[in-house]
């Protein structure tokens, strides 16, 4: 079999008869014409061998559609306005009234908040389980238990967790997986077949980050290979109206064509500042799943191939004050203040984790926590804007 980069390039989009160009058109539509009542009657707008509105597919989006579902591994995909979109889909297709959800406690924090905040109006439960411990999770299934959020790496902290062993609880007990896989962006692990050819039920992915890569849109897609799961989903899509812009596809899928030299030269520069930041005095810990010791680091090994996305946490020795470690993220010159990741610029966000977790989580140093998402500036650069910061850090601590 080729290589999965190579599929994506050559995945089998048909050009029109008489223009062979082999990049997909940006067709726009609402309405699509039917060439009788019969035609119209019959057409299933579930089905991809046809069209029958916009909200449901044009050519674009379908294109986009398998070449995802060619880099997940996975057989059925459908588009979302956001990765946070992506979230409600699953959450609102598959839970009901009396339902409850397992959240890792280091998710993405919008995806608790929608727990919180909106399930809830449903009259849906959710509990948070330590994505670290297998045995917590099982504890926390119940026969309300009908959909199980995994996170890897887990947001903002980056422990890795043993998807293989967390996967297995859920398959026991006939609960449904869903990965936010994000981070491994269909490049560092095959999230349906990561245990001897089983993995995870659905993903879903925010590919305003990776596939992107150019932070110029928003846009989630939702994977799976289960045929009767996807249909519940895109039933609930379709109820919700969740439609895409057509030139937000077109970038996705011009960013397709370099999202492997992207993702790994990122990668590449962030372990090479994540190590330079570990030899500096004033750093207590830094989290990077392919850190030797770091939490998860076993279980990242297991099934990553040596692949990490570009963005790791730093703990600064508590010694220092927020408002200094806050001088320090505003006195980087290349490193800009903002939210995302995955796009050119690097950025860099300082975090009150003692705000957003229910405890300070296991195995982390207490300190002020920063965020860095590696852009794709010279790493040299990056490093000598770090150098320059810490040195500030340094002269007023
Ligand atoms: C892990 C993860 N999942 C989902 C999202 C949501 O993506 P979007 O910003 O497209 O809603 C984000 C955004 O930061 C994220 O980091």
């Amino acid at each position: 079999m080729e290589d999965l980069n190579t599929a994506l390039i050559h995945h089998p989009y048909v050009p029109p008869v008489g223009f062979n160009a082999p990049q997909a058109p940006v067709y726009k539509a609402s309405t699509v014409i039917f060439e009788s009542v019969a035609a119209m009657r019959q057409r299933d707008w579930k089905s991809k061998d046809g069209y029958t509105y916009g909200l449901h597919g044009t050519p674009t989006t379908f294109t986009l559609e398998a070449k995802l579902a060619t880099l997940e591994g996975g057989k059925h995909c459908l588009l979302t306005p956001s990765g946070l979109a992506s979230i409600a889909c699953v959450n609102l297709a598959l839970l009901g009234s009396g339902d409850e959800v397992l959240i890792p406690s280091n998710c993405y924090g919008p995806n608790l908040a929608m727990a919180q905040n909106e399930l809830a109006r449903y009259g849906i439960t959710y509990q948070l389980y330590d994505p670290i411990n297998p045995d917590d999770l099982a504890l926390k299934l119940s026969g309300r238990t009908k959909l199980v959020w995994l996170e890897a790496a887990g947001s903002v902290t980056m422990e890795f967790p043993d998807l293989i062993a967390l996967a297995r609880v859920c398959r026991a007990a006939g609960v449904t997986t869903v990965l936010d896989n994000t981070w491994g962006a269909g490049l560092a692990f095959n999230a349906f077949e990561f245990d001897a050819g089983q993995g995870v039920d659905i993903t879903i992915h925010a590919l305003t980050k990776y596939p992107s890569g150019s932070a110029n849109l928003l846009m989630g897609s939702v994977i799976s290979k289960d045929d009767a799961l996807f249909q519940k989903i895109r039933r609930c899509h379709m109820h919700f109206g969740w439609g895409v812009g057509a030139n937000d596809v077109e970038a996705v899928l011009i960013g397709l064509h370099t999202l492997t030299l992207r993702y790994t030269a990122q990668d590449q520069a962030a372990r090479t500042l994540a190590a330079y930041l570990q030899t500096q005095d004033v750093v207590a810990q830094v989290l990077h799943p392919a850190l030797t010791g770091a939490i998860g680091h076993s279980a990242w090994k297991k099934i990553c191939n040596d692949k990490a996305a570009g963005i790791f946490s730093v703990v600064f020795k508590p010694k220092f004050t927020q408002v200094q470690i806050d001088r320090f993220c505003e006195s980087l010159k290349f490193f800009k203040l903002g939210y995302s990741w995955a796009g050119p610029i690097s950025l860099v966000v300082p975090y009150h984790l003692e705000v957003m977790r229910p405890e300070w989580p296991a195995g982390v140093a207490r300190g002020t926590l920063v965020r860095f998402c590696i852009g794709l500036e010279s790493v040299m650069d990056l490093q000598q804007d770090l150098a320059q910061a810490l040195q500030t850090l340094r002269a007023n601590g």
